[in-house]
């Protein structure tokens, strides 16, 4: 038995936002913009939020799997920017697209979400637990982040995305995820739950702060020594991989990871430049896309790997 992507969706935030309307309201460029990161512009939502563009996502992927809502036994979402403490966003999800069979619940890993999600999937596909499930990332970021801080503010964009997995009898799937919480202080975003009723301490709004150049350094190194640590356990060569869809925070990110493995450009698809950081959502809208374009074969070796808050970092081997 193994863990197979069968259908995919995404829904990127309604409204396109350029560098150049971001120089509107803060001091910055798009040539600052675009030299430092690769991104020229982000989606922003307009009122869907995070569930709906979350649900949004979600039938798409069904309608790509070619299964019914029905069909799914359990919906996870991974997402930092849930509308509530509770309801998660998976059972708000689960109400929208009427999956009334499914168990539904959230998973918060900032931008390594997804592939925790994913890897957490396949665990309760192995167990034979459940047959068919539904794994999104999703992240309202504009929500959190302090538009008077361009040393952020330029950075994230607002999307969802989603896989339908499901067990079948051949192919590969292997995960591997780590944590580091002692460096957490490095990326952070201050729940908006603060506040003390006997203390009279108000509560606080959070906004994302992060240190980028520790990030940076964390994500070069991390991201190259955890997908050799993957490969090695699995006793996989590099050039059996036919891409490495890595979660897409920096361009100069991806260019230096993929210096550090050796391995050429073009196995490194990204889509930076048109969403900016959607966070959990960056990895499932890029697969979606390529999904969609035709770029993926049946029987590709693939490896996703994400990084970001915690600090958390997970990297997944699968066949396509
Ligand atoms: O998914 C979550 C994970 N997050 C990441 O992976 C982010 C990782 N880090 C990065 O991508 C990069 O560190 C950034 C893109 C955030 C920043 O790039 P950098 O090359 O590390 O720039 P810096 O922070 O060293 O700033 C260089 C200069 C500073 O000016 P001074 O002190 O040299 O005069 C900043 O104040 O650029 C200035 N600066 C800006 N200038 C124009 C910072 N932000 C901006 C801006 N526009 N938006």
């Amino acid at each position: 038995m193994t863990t197979r992507i069968i259908g995919t969706g995404s829904c990127p935030g309604d409204r396109v936002v350029t560098n150049e309307d971001l120089a509107q309201i803060v001091e910055t460029s798009d040539e600052w913009i675009a030299s430092r990161t690769g991104i020229r512009q982000r989606h922003l939502t307009t009122g869907m939020g995070n569930s709906r563009m979350a649900a949004e996502a979600a039938k798409r992927a069904c309608e790509n799997a070619g299964i019914r809502p029905e069909e799914l036994d359990l919906i996870l979402t991974a997402t930092s920017t849930p509308e509530y403490c509770f309801p998660s966003t998976a059972c708000q999800v689960q109400a929208e697209i009427g999956a009334v069979n499914a168990a539904a619940f959230d998973i918060s890993a900032a931008c390594t979400g997804f592939v925790f999600a994913l890897i957490t999937a396949e665990s309760f596909l192995a167990s034979g637990m459940y047959r068919t499930i539904l794994v999104i990332g999703a992240d309202e970021l504009s929500k959190v982040v302090d538009w008077e801080d361009r040393k952020t503010c330029v950075l994230f964009g607002d999307g969802a995305g989603a896989c339908v997995v499901r067990a079948e009898e051949s192919g590969s799937f292997h995960g591997i995820m780590g944590a580091d919480g002692s460096r957490g202080p490095v990326l952070t975003c201050l729940s908006r739950s603060g506040g003390n009723f006997l203390t009279g301490e108000k509560p606080e709004h959070g906004f994302i702060s992060m240190d980028g150049q520790e990030v940076f350094k964390f994500a070069v190194k991390k991201v190259p020594e955890c997908v050799n640590e993957l490969l090695a356990a699995q006793n996989r060569k590099k050039e059996e991989v036919r891409y490495y869809i890595l979660h897409q925070a920096n361009e100069r990110i991806i260019e230096s990871v993929a210096k550090r493995l050796k391995e050429p450009i073009e196995k490194f698809p990204m889509n930076i430049q048109n969403y900016g950081n959607t966070s959990g959502a960056s990895i499932p809208i890029l697969l979606d896309e390529m999904n969609r374009q035709g770029k993926l074969d049946k029987g590709d070796t693939i490896v996703l790997a994400g990084f970001g808050g915690g600090l958390t970092w997970g990297a997944v081997l699968l066949t396509w």
